[in-house]
Formats: C-alpha cells, structure tokens, sequence
C-alpha cells in the first residue's frame, strides 16, 4: 500500500463530496486489498476527513491545554448553546457542524477556533459568536 497515494486520494474524495462516502471507501479497500473496516480506521485517525457530511460551516475549536488555560471551555459552552449541538453533531438546518478538537498549532494565541479553513485567535465567546453570526 502506498499510503502517501492514499491520503491523496481521500483528501480528493473529500473535496468533491465534502465527506467520504461508503461506496468511495469500497473502491479504495477493493484498490488498496485491504477491508473496509482498515480503510475506516486510515480515514478515523485523521480528524481532517469525515464518513458523514457536515454542514456548510465547520467549527473547530481547540480545548487543548493552552486553550483551556486561556478559557477555551468558555467559548465551547457558548457555541454549543448558540448552536444547539454538541462536538461532532450538525445543526438542523444543516450549516454548522461542531468539533472541539486537540491542538490547532496556535497555542500561544488561544483560545483558537477554526471555520473551515480560516483560523481566529485569541477569540472570546463573544467574538466567536460574532464570527458565527456573520457565516452566510
Ligand atoms: S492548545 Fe489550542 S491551539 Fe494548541
């Protein structure tokens, strides 16, 4: 198996659907002649890629150490609140999807939080519902 090969093909995958669909993670097992249950596992390992879709704006937010130190519980409780979900679940309307994740590799300007690919440091629970409030 070459795994480089692999990661290109998933992040491929993810960019044309938004997530990995079982009928993709068929071909790449049958591809690479190894199970679907060891093709979940490559795809589980990275949090970059997911097996469901989510919504139109994903939330990350870090609760690391670093974070945490500097509030981050703060502005996960209050997403969550704002948004009516917990990590990993999507909004009923279908446009954010939450994640509170492990280190975001900004750990000196926390708390971090990510909306899909754009990076907001030192964000208060105010500001991040801003930033939530102004995803259209
Ligand atoms: S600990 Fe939050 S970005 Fe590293």
């Amino acid at each position: 198996m070459n795994d480089g090969r692999m990661m290109e093909k998933l992040h491929n995958i993810q960019t044309t659907y938004g997530y990995i669909p079982e009928n993709e993670i068929e071909k790449l097992a049958d591809e690479y002649a190894m199970s679907k249950t060891k093709v979940y596992g490559v795809i589980s390992f990275y949090s970059m890629f997911h097996t469901e879709p989510t919504g139109k704006y994903l939330i990350r937010i870090c609760n690391s150490l670093s974070c945490h130190l500097n509030r981050s519980d703060d502005v996960v409780t209050g997403v969550q609140e704002y948004l009516g979900v917990e990590s990993g679940e999507t909004t009923e309307d279908k446009k954010y999807t939450l994640e509170i994740v492990e280190c975001l590799g900004h750990c000196g300007e926390g708390p971090v939080m990510m909306v899909n690919d754009k990076i907001y440091t030192h964000v208060s629970k105010a500001a991040a519902l801003k930033i939530l409030k102004e995803c259209m």
